[in-house]
């Protein structure tokens, strides 16, 4: 059932350029540079009656919901904002009728996500699911959205949904941002971009047997950061979240201008810093704070654009990407720091596919 692999985990990371194809076959339309997401349910008149896209989710669904949110701000020039499901659904939330409220959830059954759901419906929002599981409650009372279709995911930790997330959110974006400012020349060009995403996927697993021998020299680790900015801030944040739930280190996220702002003062000889740091706007600040760490000691990985030189130098260790869109970079980052995080667990012998404390779904909230 684990086709060959020690665990559920590592299945399902090697299965996303697979779950990717799924997420995105039939989705893109070349010609008007747009996507085809007829579970978005709505005409183009409504889509363009949209004046702000509220994310929801919790968790790795969150740290998806962010990437989004930069996807929509930046592709379709619509004011976008992330909020925790529980957050959400207990702060009085300012929800009208222009808004639409993507309800972003892998098992579609986690409580606090169902339950701001179903707040965002009574206030008249208009609310669409982005969902795995088919038939799941969150689903079915979205009554629209899309679906996944990344396939069953078995390992707690969510690999494949994640990626499949930010490519769909990628695609609601690109949608929205045709009926706006973007134009169809740009559409086709990211419209190419997304359809490419599977095989930067799988050029990033071919690193695989890197990535475990470079996971030797961290997983003796106490702490670990996670640093990185714009595009690639949620993707530090989903980094440290993978790491510290299968392999129990103490992993944080953060931005990484939030450095010396606390978090540096923790800075030891030998402190674990890893580092985003694609080729994206931002890329030579995030470098300035690598080298910030370095002075105190720390160990840099980075996850760099392949064949970026300049980047390297400031890495004690590296795994390198594949050049692509800056959002569409993001995906790439997350799949080579899952397989970082599956490495070190493996490596201190951890029940990968069944943290401790951890359930697959949170049903309670
Ligand atoms: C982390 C993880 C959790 C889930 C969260 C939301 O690897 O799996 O953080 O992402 O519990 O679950 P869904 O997406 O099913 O609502």
């Amino acid at each position: 059932e684990k086709g060959g692999f020690e665990h559920f985990m590592l299945k399902e990371i090697h299965e996303q350029p697979d779950s990717l194809r799924n997420a995105i076959r039939g989705r893109l339309d070349f010609n008007l540079g747009s996507s085809v997401l007829s579970g978005m349910g709505t005409s183009a008149r409504d889509l363009a009656e949209i004046q702000r896209v509220v994310l929801l989710g919790c968790g790795t669904s969150l740290h998806a919901g962010l990437v989004g949110e930069y996807a929509f701000e930046d592709l379709a020039d619509i004011h976008a904002e992330v909020q925790q499901a529980a957050e959400f659904r207990y702060r009085n939330p300012l929800i009208s009728r222009s808004d639409l409220v993507v309800a972003i959830s892998q098992s579609g059954e986690t409580a606090d996500t169902l339950a701001a759901v179903r707040e965002a419906n009574q206030k008249g929002a208009f609310v669409m699911g982005l969902c795995n599981v088919v038939g799941s409650t969150i689903a079915r009372e979205t009554g629209r959205g899309v679906y996944l279709h990344a396939g069953p995911e078995i390992s707690v930790a969510s690999t494949k949904a994640f990626t499949c997330q930010v490519a769909v959110l990628l695609m609601m974006a690109l949608k929205l941002g045709r009926g706006r400012r973007f134009s169809r020349d740009e559409g086709m060009r990211l419209a190419q971009e997304i359809d490419a995403i599977p095989q930067l996927v799988e050029r990033t697993i071919e690193q695989n047997d890197r990535i475990a021998a470079l996971a030797e020299r961290y997983a003796a680790s106490e702490h670990a950061f996670f640093i990185g900015r714009g595009y690639l801030f949620p993707v530090a944040l989903e980094g440290a979240l993978k790491l510290k739930e299968i392999s129990y280190i103490h992993a944080e996220g953060y931005h990484a201008a939030e450095l010396k702002h606390g978090p540096i003062a923790l800075l030891e000889e030998g402190t674990p810093i890893i580092a985003l740091a694609n080729d994206i706007p931002g890329k030579d600040k995030t470098l300035g704070n690598v080298e910030e760490c370095r002075a105190r000691g720390a160990r840099i990985l980075g996850v760099v654009t392949e064949g970026d030189k300049e980047a390297a130098e400031f890495m004690d260790d590296v795994i390198e990407v594949p050049a692509c869109h800056p959002l569409v970079s993001t995906i790439p980052s997350a799949v080579a720091l899952q397989l970082f995080a599956y490495h070190v667990a493996r490596i201190r012998a951890c029940e990968i596919d069944q943290p401790r404390n951890l359930a697959k779904s949170v049903t309670v909230e």
